[in-house]
């Protein structure tokens, strides 16, 4: 569980995030929704849970009933990011940065081989694991991005706007991965525009609006339609 608690975050006295307070459950696969920068606080509020990427200025964020600090390293090994911008070590294969990750984070040579292989196929990419990164498309290298977040098994996935850019079918084979990693008890939160895609995949939504959680949806309850008019009814 995840308990984001009286998280205030300014930047340049400029409020983004405002007595902010947000529970997640176990195996909950939460959308953030939110406008763009501004006084957006997505992005924000996801490397504040991280711990460490950004420190808030005020609140604390508890994680199984541990809290989140910069120096809280093996809580922070539970956790995977994914950026909105993946940055890779482009002259490596897929096949080599996943094992240079699995490395970083002192992953066992068998469970990284073991890995590797599986996340590969799953995610279309084995045709091309002996390919320079810099060779594959941008969906491709999000994919790999996301592979090498799950690499030392996080309980916790965050991913800022993942989707952004990718086509149809990359991004299909994403969402059921997601999917089936919330089923196996793990927990995403994942940051998106895309009405669309919060709806199809999430079983909650979370509005923000002006450094505040606006509104928190139960998926099941709400249509597409009807999410789009509380949404619109939110910003407007
Ligand atoms: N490190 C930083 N230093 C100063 N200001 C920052 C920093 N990070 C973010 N901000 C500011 O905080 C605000 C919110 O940024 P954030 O990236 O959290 O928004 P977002 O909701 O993710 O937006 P988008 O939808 O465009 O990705 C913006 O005004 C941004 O300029
Ligand atoms: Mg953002």
């Amino acid at each position: 569980m995840i308990e984001i608690k009286n998280i205030e975050m300014q930047f340049n006295k400029k409020v983004i995030l405002n007595d902010f307070n947000l529970q997640i459950e176990k195996g909950d696969f939460l959308g953030i929704l939110g406008t763009n920068g501004g006084v957006g606080g997505k992005t924000t509020l996801l490397k504040i849970i991280m711990g460490g990427m950004i420190v808030p200025n005020k609140g604390t964020i508890i994680i199984n009933g541990e809290v989140q600090h910069i120096t809280n390293y093996s809580l922070q090994n539970n956790m995977g990011f994914v950026p909105d911008h993946a940055i890779l070590y482009e002259y490596l294969t897929g096949e080599e940065y996943l094992h240079f990750v699995g490395g970083m984070f002192k992953v066992s040579n068998e469970r990284i081989k073991k890995f590797t292989e599986t996340v590969l196929k799953d995610m279309g990419l084995i045709d091309v694991k002996d390919k320079l990164i810099k060779t594959y498309s941008h969906g491709m290298k999000q994919k790999v991005s996301i592979a090498s977040s799950l690499i030392h098994e996080p309980k916790f996935l965050l991913l800022d706007e993942p989707l952004t850019g990718v086509d149809l079918i990359s991004g299909k084979n994403i969402r059921n991965f997601l999917k089936q990693y919330t089923e196996n008890g793990n927990t995403v939160i994942i940051t998106t525009h895309l009405l669309e895609l919060a709806h199809s995949i999430c079983n909650k939504i979370a509005i923000i609006h002006k450094g505040k959680l606006a509104k928190i949806i139960n998926v099941t309850d709400y249509d597409l339609e009807k999410l789009e008019k509380e949404v619109e009814s939110i910003y407007v």
